[in-house]
C-alpha cells in the first residue's frame, strides 16, 4: 500500500529528477579518503572511468584536487575516453596530471570500443602515462601490476604478474572488478572501476544495473576483502552514454597504502 510517508518519498524523487538534478550531481566530483595500510607511506591517487567527450566533470578541476591531494603516484583504471573525439582533452589531462606524480593506466572496454585501444593509448599517451597491458613495474619494494580489460576478455593475470614473486606487495590496475575472481590471493590490492557505481542508485535498492557479470554484482562500489585480498572499486569520475549520476557522485580517490 502507498503509505503518506512513501507517497512524499516518491514525489520528492520524481521532483529531483524533473529539475535535472542529476546532470547536477554527475559534475559534483567528490574526494574519497581509503586507508588501505599497505605499510608502504605512499599516497596515491586513484581515478577512473573519465570517459572524456561523454562526461561533464571540469577536468581543471580534477587536475587542481589532484594537485591539492599531493600523491606520489596516481592511478587510472580505464576508460579513460568513450569516443575517439575525446583524445586531445584525454591527452591534455593526462599531460597535466604525470606534471603531478607519474601516472600508470590499464585501459577500459570503451577504450576499446573507441577505436583506440590498448597499444593505441600507450602510442597516444607517450611519456605521459605507463599503460600496464598484462605487464608489471617495480618500485623498488611494490610491483605495480596491470591487465588489459578483463570486461572483454583481454586480461592475462598471469603474464601480468610474471616476475613479481619476490616483491614485498603487489598492487594490481583492472578496469573490471571482475578479475577478483583470478586475483584473489595473488595480490595485496586490486584497484578498479567500470561501474561508476551503477550511476544511478536507489534509496536502500542500491544500483539498478551494473555492466558485469551476475556473480559480480555485489562488487558494485566500495572496499572489499576476498581471501585476504583487498579490492577497492571507485564510481569512477566520468559519465558514459547518459551525463546522469543520481546517489552516486563522481570521486577521486585519495590512497593511503
Ligand atoms: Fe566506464
Amino acid at each position: 500500500m502507498l503509505t503518506r510517508r512513501r507517497f512524499l518519498k516518491l514525489a520528492g524523487f520524481a521532483a529531483l529528477l524533473g529539475a535535472g538534478y542529476p546532470v547536477v550531481e554527475a559534475r559534483m566530483v567528490r574526494v574519497t579518503r581509503v586507508d588501505i595500510d599497505l605499510g608502504l607511506g605512499i599516497k596515491a591517487v586513484h581515478i577512473t572511468d573519465t570517459h572524456f567527450s561523454t562526461s561533464v566533470f571540469s577536468p581543471e578541476g580534477v587536475v587542481a584536487t589532484v594537485e591539492e591531494l599531493r600523491p606520489g603516484i596516481i592511478f587510472h583504471t580505464g576508460d579513460l575516453l568513450t569516443f575517439r573525439r575525446g583524445l586531445e582533452e584525454a591527452r591534455e589531462f593526462i599531460s597535466a596530471l604525470s606534471e603531478i606524480a607519474p601516472v600508470y593506466l590499464v585501459p577500459g572496454n570503451h577504450d576499446h570500443w573507441s577505436g583506440v585501444g590498448g597499444k593505441g593509448l600507450k602510442k597516444e599517451l607517450g611519456s605521459g602515462a605507463r599503460v600496464l597491458l598484462n605487464e608489471a613495474v617495480r618500485i623498488g619494494d611494490l610491483a605495480i601490476a596491470g591487465v588489459d580489460d578483463p570486461y572483454t576478455g583481454r586480461a592475462d593475470l598471469e603474464r601480468a604478474l610474471r616476475g613479481t614473486g619476490d616483491a614485498g606487495a603487489r598492487l594490481l590496475l583492472a578496469h573490471s572488478p571482475q578479475i577478483i575472481g583470478e586475483a584473489a590471493q595473488q595480490v595485496e590490492l586490486v584497484l578498479a572501476g567500470h561501474t561508476h557505481g551503477g550511476q544511478v542508485r536507489l534509496p536502500r535498492k542500491g544500483a539498478l544495473w551494473l555492466p558485469l557479470p551476475r556473480e559480480y554484482w555485489r562488487f558494485d562500489y566500495g572496499l572489499f576483502s576476498v581471501g585476504g585480498t583487498r579490492l577497492f572499486v571507485s564510481r569512477g569520475v566520468g559519465t558514459g552514454y547518459l551525463p546522469v549520476r543520481l546517489n552516486c557522485p563522481p570521486e577521486i580517490v585519495a590512497l593511503s597504502l
